[in-house]
């Protein structure tokens, strides 16, 4: 009897053409965020295509595994003897128990705790206790742990879909991609670590509601407006970046995927490390001399000018300036955010200095996520209530532009990427999505 990955899907029994009513071009039905049905509907129709699960740093070492999740799944990631990365779903093929517990370690085998069986961390099928009982016949390649569809990575950021039939991830990734690249070169080694732990932020609130945020350019100078009245701020208020007259950007990349583009208001005041909160240069003076050893002394400086970028990969990956955020679904009102401070390889000086700002922004007592997050739960709370029934997505209509490569742009306090947002969702939902709708009920 061989396992089946992922369980039925319980949802097919509504229509999906209930999406093309609940998600209009400008403007989203407040349902979407509170019936539990979406919820479900959710975890098959977007949380089986490609998701962000590791980054192969958390698993650097022969035996290194780590527990995530695919949407509500969980998984294990782990990296066997000869160096392959394997996800792995977290559910012993005996009779389905939670396999491994503990959030990271190293083992070359894990042990279910119900009944002994034992698995390799490849996710083969090792140890049987009283194997006598199952007959002749009994086959341990049966019984090898679940796996999703596919498995990939780009600059060491692991990827799975649960579904096979999926686009390949670079090309899911598409304009996505040059994020990640803006990302890893920022480090003189070009590439970037995620060793210093993940702190865990629950909110109840649905998860949408923090993804849409990310890229709200609207609310910072009323949500985080007690963070600005700390310190000195001189600098960055030069580069008041998310004032309505801010050349500042936001943008729909394509595939769900979405960014606030902080560069034009930063070059504009052309101040490296503005994204840093203005240190005097000399501070980082190592760092800076590393990166043009790179790329070059003009290159070097216009990277530390732009600084690193602010990307939402869909469905579940932020890339936030100094730190990651991952978003974890948990139930149609909770969801945890993950974070982790990003640490550039061969810049120590710069990953001090990000230990210290992320404590302050999204440590147990930093202000930026406890901000958003009263946000998101206020919002949650105010849905409660039905009427109005429709969320407006308006703003910058008039004014949103499409450039040579498909982005579509608009001023840093528009709606444009909450628009192509909920357009790839309900090309998803309804399973229209021009690359062709999931498979369904794979199994092996
Ligand atoms: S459920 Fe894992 S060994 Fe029985
Ligand atoms: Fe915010």
């Amino acid at each position: 009897m061989a396992v089946t990955v992922p369980s039925p899907d319980v949802s097919e029994a509504r229509p999906r053409s209930r999406y093309l009513d609940l998600v209009e071009d400008h403007r989203v039905h407040s349902s979407l965020y509170t019936d539990p049905t979406v919820f479900d509907d959710e975890q098959r129709a977007i949380f089986d295509g490609w998701v962000y699960v590791a980054h192969e740093s958390e698993v650097a070492e022969p035996g290194d595994y780590c527990l995530k999740t695919i949407g509500t799944q969980p998984v294990v990631v782990s990296r066997d003897g000869d160096g392959h990365v394997h996800v792995l779903m977290n559910r012993c093929s005996h009779l389905g128990n939670l396999l491994c517990h503990d959030p990271k370690g190293n083992s070359k085998t894990f042990r279910c705790p119900y009944h002994g069986w034992t698995f390799r961390n490849t996710g083969d099928l090792v140890g049987v206790p009283y194997k006598a009982g199952y007959g002749p016949d009994f086959d341990r390649g049966d019984f090898t742990l679940g796996r999703p569809g596919r498995v990939d990575s780009y600059r060491g950021f692991i990827f799975a879909s649960m579904s096979p039939d999926v686009p390949d991830l670079r090309e899911h990734l598409g304009n996505a991609a040059e994020a990640i690249d803006r990302l890893c070169e920022l480090s003189p080694e070009g590439e970037i670590e995620l060793n210093r732990g993940w702190l865990r932020h629950r909110t109840f609130s649905n998860w949408k509601i923090a993804f849409e945020n990310e890229v709200d350019g609207y609310h910072g100078n009323f949500v985080h407006r007690s963070l600005k009245m700390l310190g000195n701020w001189s600098l960055l208020d030069q580069a008041d970046v998310t004032n309505e007259k801010s050349a500042s950007q936001v943008r729909y990349l394509g595939n769900g995927h979405t960014d606030i583009d902080w560069r034009p208001q930063f070059r504009k005041v052309g101040h490296p490390y503005l994204w840093l909160g203005a240190p005097e240069e000399s501070r980082l003076a190592d760092y800076a001399e590393a990166l043009a050893t790179r790329h070059g002394p003009r290159n070097a400086r216009e990277r530390l000018i732009d600084g690193p970028p602010h990307t939402l990969i869909f469905p579940n990956l932020f890339i936030a300036e100094l730190f990651i955020l991952v978003i974890q679904p948990i139930g149609v009102g909770e969801s945890v955010q993950m974070q982790t401070p990003i640490q550039w390889k061969g810049a120590p000086t710069l990953n001090k200095r990000v230990m210290r700002q992320t404590g302050a922004s999204i440590g147990p007592a930093g202000m930026i996520i406890a901000d958003d997050s009263a946000m998101y739960e206020r919002n949650y709370l105010g849905m409660a209530a039905r009427e109005p029934q429709w969320l407006q997505r308006t703003r910058g209509l008039y004014r949103e532009q499409t450039m040579p490569d498909g982005t579509e742009v608009s001023n840093v306090t528009d709606d444009t990427p909450h628009r192509g947002f909920w357009r790839h969702y309900r090309s998803l939902l309804t399973g229209t999505n021009p690359d062709g709708p999931l498979k369904v009920g794979t199994g092996r």
